[in-house]
Order: structure tokens, then C-alpha cells, then sequence
């Protein structure tokens, strides 16, 4: 396989107020896996069909928010190759050791200029998707049918300024393709960019804001439209907060439905979309079409989406 440098977005850590409420939000609705609690309470799940050991890590604070997210690199060696570009591109680089983080190998962490920490890692442990590894069949025994049957992680929205330094970071140090782009149509300013290191339509994004350090969502990948329906059918049950119900997007075509965690951090899950390859061009949306490139079945511009942010 010809993918090598950054992975995915491997783990997103978000800040919430009450731990019980998300651990019954996160847990039991939506039916990621607790896979450990620290020594400082903050609980870590992962999706069933992920093999690393957590994908998301809750932090109980006094305001929701993110505090920072990662992607896995290939090995070691890229990641060694990778901060000495990040230093070169401009960025202060901070290492951080193997075992600060759970089950990680050692990091790097560094602010980007849209006011977010990120952090690169190589290693994290691996405790697989229950299947095994020798004919492991398709179906676990416990999992799959569970919450809103979510595979993985899959990408994360974030608000702030400086959007086109990050695009410059992403794409010349981290060799992503800048999949769409939502420009105003008068001033041809970027308000909203989608960056992949794969063949997804997104791996992070970055829409415009006055403040930097803003978070949008983080968005988990279901199997197909259907289940983004049957998911919804569970958010109307438990009485989840919806922010834009099932809709497709027209960036990335992704089937969708947008809700709220219990301390208002917004959450996404997610399907389909199209196939990105290194030589797919950049699709360009301007705010002629902004209902059509959020969300495609109504044509409608929600204020709350673009709005609300923790
Ligand atoms: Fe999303």
C-alpha cells in the first residue's frame, strides 16, 4: 500500500463537565467501547473497528472544548523526519515522552496557527478489533450491534483563524490533498477547508472563525445512510440534543446527522462520501451554494452550525 506519512486521525481529546453524563452519552447511546479510566479519571473509549487502543480520551473540566487532537504516523522515522519539518516550517516543537500518554509511544506536540494543539505519535498499543487476525470472519460476538454501531473515528471540524497557514502546514509538511475548499464568492477568502491524508473525502478540517481554538465536532464513521437513520432513531429516543438532523452533505457526500454530547460539544456520525486519490482535484464551493455544500437534501444554511462552537 502506497499510504505511508500520516495515518488518520488517530485520537481526539475533548474537555467535558460531568463524566457521568458523558460516560452515559459516549458509553451506553452511542456505544464506543471504555476501554480504561487513569489515575486522573479521564476515560478513554475506542470505536469496535479500530485496532489501537482508544481513539478518544474525556477530560472533565469546567468548560467543554478540545484540548487536543492526534494522528498516527507510519514509524518512528517518519515521525523523526516529520518534527524536523514542522520546526522548518516555523513551528515551536514540543517532544513529549514515551508513556506520558496511555499505551502511546512518545509524541510530538506543537500549536497551529488556527490556535490548536496537535500532536504526532508512531506507536500506540494495539488490542484489535475482537476478530483476530486469523480468519477472523466479519462479526464480533459483542459490538457491533451496539449504540449507533459507529467503526471508528473518523475526522474532526475545527474553528479558528489563519485556516490557509494550516492548509500551507497540512499539504507542504504533511503531504495532504486540500479536498474542497468553501470560499466567499466576492472576497474568494477561504471559510471553510477539508484536508485528507487518504483516499477519505476528510481527515480534519478547518472552518473560519473570529477566535482561534474553537471546536466543532468529532465525527465517527457508520457502515452505511442506513444506519446514520438508525442512529437518529436512537438520539430521538434517548432525547440527544440534534443539531441538524439526517441530511447528506454536499462537501464530501457524506450522509450525516449532527448532535450534541451532554456538556455541548457537538458530535457527528457519519457515511459514505466519495473515494479522494492524490490526483482528484479540489472541489471549490462558494457562498452562492453555502445550503448546497452543508446540507444537500434542503439546500438550507443552518445558523446553529455555523455558529455554535465549544
Ligand atoms: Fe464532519
Amino acid at each position: 500500500m502506497a499510504m505511508r506519512g500520516v495515518l488518520r486521525m488517530a485520537e481526539v481529546a475533548i474537555r467535558v463537565m460531568d463524566m457521568k453524563a458523558a460516560r452515559l452519552h459516549y458509553g451506553e447511546r452511542m456505544g464506543l467501547h471504555e476501554v480504561m479510566q487513569d489515575d486522573k479519571g479521564q476515560v478513554y473509549y475506542k470505536a469496535w473497528d479500530e485496532h489501537d487502543h482508544h481513539c478518544l480520551v474525556l477530560r472533565e473540566a469546567d468548560a467543554p472544548g478540545l484540548d487536543y487532537v492526534a494522528m498516527k504516523v507510519y514509524d518512528d522515522r517518519t515521525l523523526t523526519e516529520l518534527e524536523s519539518k514542522v520546526r522548518d516550517f516555523g513551528l515551536d516543537v514540543r517532544r513529549i515522552e514515551a508513556g506520558f500518554y496511555p499505551k502511546s509511544g512518545r509524541r510530538i506536540e506543537f500549536t497551529l496557527a488556527s490556535g490548536h494543539t496537535m500532536q504526532l505519535y508512531a506507536e500506540k498499543e494495539q488490542i484489535g478489533n475482537t476478530l483476530g487476525q486469523l480468519n477472523p470472519g466479519t462479526t464480533p460476538d459483542e459490538g457491533v450491534i451496539r449504540g449507533f454501531n459507529i467503526n471508528r473515528l473518523d475526522h474532526a471540524l475545527l474553528g479558528g483563524t489563519n485556516i490557509d497557514q494550516n492548509v500551507e502546514l497540512f499539504t507542504k509538511v504533511f503531504d495532504f490533498d486540500l479536498s474542497e475548499r468553501i470560499i466567499d464568492h466576492e472576497s474568494g477568502i477561504s471559510l471553510a477547508v477539508f484536508l485528507t491524508c487518504s483516499t477519505k473525502p476528510h481527515d480534519i478540517a478547518f472552518v473560519l472563525q473570529p477566535e482561534p481554538n474553537r471546536f466543532h465536532h468529532v465525527s465517527f464513521l457508520l457502515e452505511s445512510a442506513h444506519d446514520v437513520i438508525k442512529a437518529a432513531d436512537k438520539i430521538g429516543k434517548y432525547r440527544i440534543p440534534v443539531d441538524v438532523g439526517p441530511n447528506r452533505h454536499g462537501v464530501t457526500r457524506g450522509a450525516t446527522i449532527y448532535f450534541f454530547d451532554p456538556s455541548g460539544n457537538r458530535n457527528e456520525v457519519f457515511a459514505e462520501g466519495y473515494v479522494h486519490y492524490p490526483d482528484t482535484p479540489t472541489i471549490i464551493w462558494d457562498t452562492t451554494d453555502l445550503g448546497g455544500a452543508t446540507f444537500a437534501q434542503d439546500n438550507i444554511v443552518r445558523e446553529s452550525f455555523l455558529t455554535v462552537l465549544t
